[in-house]
């Protein structure tokens, strides 16, 4: 998978060279490059913003260094890249959304900043270029700018490549991989002695994991994942009720 992220910071996104997602880059799985907006600027100042229109409060990203860059991208490989331009007001970004587009041969990313980027670059990119093109939320919050969240959704997605993460299994029970969260997991000693501020304590391992019972394990970890789900997610039970997409809500 080719992945192109453009940014006024490149250097936020150097964790990509680290882990999993550093070691595909060397092993070819992932085709990683991070480019300068401000390359793409021919101002003094390598100016990217501006006021916006109708007033308001902060700068906008300006639609010339974007269209240049967008179009620079375009001559990197052959065919279209999916455009994924993160901000509050895009599409969540979901499990599943993440299972789709690692399936996409490229990826770009354009990380805006400040209060946005002139609404007219999508529209160039979508009408013009002829990309397909999504504003993806990492959730309901607000962040400074795209970088962070690029960084969580080319982990989330560059996981999914297959290859990337060595023991596919792995990938099977995890939280919202088939829309119950994870069982809690334990490790060495069985018995765990802890010193607390009341003094010594010893917290045991649920003893049916140490049963050898595969059936008994597995019916525990199911009920831990329903229980889990239920006091900190109910919403993930009751789908319906959390649909947030026209297409989620089964619109044609
Ligand atoms: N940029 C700013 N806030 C964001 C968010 N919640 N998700 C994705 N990109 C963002």
């Amino acid at each position: 998978m080719r992945i192109d992220v453009f940014t006024i910071f490149p250097e936020y996104l150097a964790p990509l060279d680290l882990s999993l997602i550093g070691k595909a880059r060397r092993e070819g799985l992932l085709d990683v490059a991070v480019h300068d907006l401000r390359t793409f600027t021919h101002d003094r100042h390598n100016t990217v913003d501006d006021t916006p229109y109708g007033g308001g409060a902060g700068m906008v990203m300006k639609p010339q260094p974007w269209s240049e860059a967008l179009t620079y991208a375009a001559s990197l490989a052959p065919g279209t890249p999916h455009l994924l331009v993160p901000a509050p007001s895009g599409r969540p970004f979901t499990q599943p959304f993440a299972r789709a587009l690692a399936t996409e041969p490229w990826l770009a990313f354009a990380c805006g900043r400040y209060e946005g980027i002139d609404e007219r670059v999508c529209d160039f990119a979508a009408a013009d270029l002829g990309w397909q093109v999504t504003p993806v939320s990492l959730g309901d919050y607000v962040l400074n700018g795209g970088e962070v969240a690029v960084l969580a959704m080319v982990e989330a997605i560059g996981r999914l490549v297959p290859g990337v993460v060595g023991n596919a299994e792995s990938l099977v029970e995890e939280s919202h991989e088939g829309g119950l969260l994870e069982y809690p997991v334990y490790t060495k000693p069985a018995s765990w002695r802890v010193r607390g501020p009341a003094g010594e304590v010893v917290r045991a391992v649920p003893p049916v994991l140490l049963s050898g019972d595969h059936a008994a394990i597995a019916a525990w970890r199911h009920q831990q994942r329903l229980e889990r789900t239920a006091e900190r997610r109910p919403d993930l039970l009751r789908p319906e009720a959390a649909a947030t997409t026209l297409e989620e809500l089964g619109a044609p």
